[in-house]
């Protein structure tokens, strides 16, 4: 007998209060906030998907491995216990820790990037985008078409559109040091990239002489992801099938503050010794020396120990059927939202839920500031708000406009998502009634983190 319900693989050794607001409350907190939800007191969210990212619960035995951090400047024992954790999955020959996966990118794309380079995605994150094209680069995005079409159904709508990739590569070899791979695809919907897509965007940047670097936050969602959907796969255990997609690139760039489990962390590994030299010397400049980047030796240990725990199948289980459950519930309620669900996260389409707001007045952000207001949910806009602006300082609207009700990591139970889906619902049936907004005020890079708007009225 297979139960329906998802049981939580975990029980609750500590417990944090949530602050409950009054939707009075709420609506002032949002407008003193230049309604930016970035800009809230956390203690004013009821539920707070903004993030999966350094959101997530520590296991017990995380915490007990945080004891367990030796401090030492240079050569910490903790250093080599994250370390071997690392290439037990990513057998990379250099693993260089950093603060969180910017800073790995920061380093990456200082070294490799600069004006004329192009650097090939499926799609690329926000901070990847901006930190390459803060080095005067091209960040090209070559996802298949149907990972840019929200209602497809097709399994791994993560993938590389391998055909393109060729092409570019072909046309602009000389202008591309390498090519990046998101697993899973996070700015498109959480979509998981295939086993198969991998191999051949691989033997794609490898016959062009290319390394391939991934992009790896979500690497275990997205290998359970290859297990259940991918033919063949089934009876694999996730390692193996991580092992495989590490076995297929040339280094990778981490936040651990994903499926690694942290609350801060990240690494850039990677094969090449030359290369990985110069990331060291920039390591050192601005994250620290080599056996502990921008991190403490107990973060390390944490680390080490989430590796294991983010590859666990009862987990795993639970993490994309727990995400599934909130997505297929809203799906039931005719709220629409980006199919299949992805890993981490479900995206409302705020573009078709509010077809009366012009996309450059936001349709996401009046979406994710409503759900705020009614029910003290903060989602993150991904739209025109986070890709709207063109390099030139111009403004178009983006591909998608979403609102991402990201998942921390087993933070919250399934009533707490039951509620979710009740402020959703709510929202959705007085849609007609929400107005766009205009930015008052924003910064030259990554406007989203800082900017204020102010409601349009007609
Ligand atoms: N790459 C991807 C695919 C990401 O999702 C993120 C972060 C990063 C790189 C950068 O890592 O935050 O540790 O510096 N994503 C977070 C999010 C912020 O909310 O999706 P970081």
């Amino acid at each position: 007998m297979e139960f329906q319900t998802i049981i939580e693989p975990f029980r609750i050794h500590s417990v944090e209060p949530l602050h409950l607001t009054t939707p009075e409350q709420r609506a002032q907190a949002v407008r003193e906030a230049g309604y930016n939800l970035f800009n809230l007191a956390a203690e004013d969210v009821i539920i707070d998907l903004l993030t999966d990212s350094g959101t997530g619960a520590m296991s017990r035995d995380q915490w007990a491995a945080i004891q367990h951090g030796d401090e030492s400047y240079a050569g910490s024992p903790s250093f080599r216990i994250f370390r071997d954790a690392v290439q037990n999955l990513f057998p990379f020959e250099h693993v260089i820790p950093t603060h969180q996966g910017r800073a790995a990118e920061k380093i990456l794309f200082g070294v490799i990037g600069g004006p004329g380079v192009v650097i090939p995605n499926n799609t690329h994150f926000d901070t990847t985008r901006a930190n390459v094209e803060y080095t005067g680069a091209t960040a090209l995005d070559l996802v298949i078409p149907e990972g840019r079409d929200p209602s497809s159904l097709h399994p791994f709508k993560g993938n590389m559109d391998v055909a393109a990739l060729d092409q570019l590569l072909t046309e602009l070899g000389d202008k591309v040091p390498c090519v990046m791979l998101t697993i899973t695809n996070n700015s498109g919907g959480g979509q998981p990239v295939s086993l198969a897509n991998i191999r051949e965007t691989s033997e794609v940047a490898h016959r062009h002489g290319k390394p391939l670097f991934l992009d790896a936050c979500r690497f275990a969602e997205n290998a359970w992801f290859i297990r259940e959907r991918e033919p063949g796969q089934q009876d694999r255990a996730v390692v193996d099938i991580v092992r495989e997609i590490a076995s297929l690139a040339d280094g990778m760039t981490m936040s651990a503050k994903k499926d690694p489990m942290g609350n801060i962390g990240g690494w850039l590994a990677l094969n090449d010794a030359d290369l990985a030299q110069e990331c060291r010397n920039l390591l050192i400049l601005t994250e620290g020396f080599p056996t502990y980047g921008g991190l403490a030796g107990r973060d390390l240990e944490a680390l080490a120990v989430g590796l294991t725990e983010a590859v666990d199948h009862d987990y795993l289980r639970y993490r994309i059927r727990s995400t599934a459950y909130l997505g297929d519930a809203l799906v039931a309620s005719g709220v629409p939202v980006v199919r299949p669900i992805g890993g981490h996260a479900v995206y409302l389409d705020a573009r078709a839920l509010l077809p009366h707001i012009d996309p450059l007045h936001y349709p996401g952000q009046a979406l994710a500031v409503a759900l705020y207001e009614v029910g003290g949910v903060r989602g993150c806009e991904i739209g025109t708000v986070m890709f709207g602006r063109q390099p030139d300082g111009t403004e178009r609207p983006a591909a998608l406009d979403l609102v991402r009700l990201a998942i921390p990591r087993r933070t919250y139970t399934q009533s707490h998502i039951d509620y979710v889906i009740e402020v959703c619902r709510q929202v959705a049936a007085e849609s007609a009634a929400l107005t766009g907004y205009r930015i008052v005020d924003e910064p030259p890079a990554l406007r989203h983190f800082t900017a204020t708007f102010a409601p349009v009225t007609a």
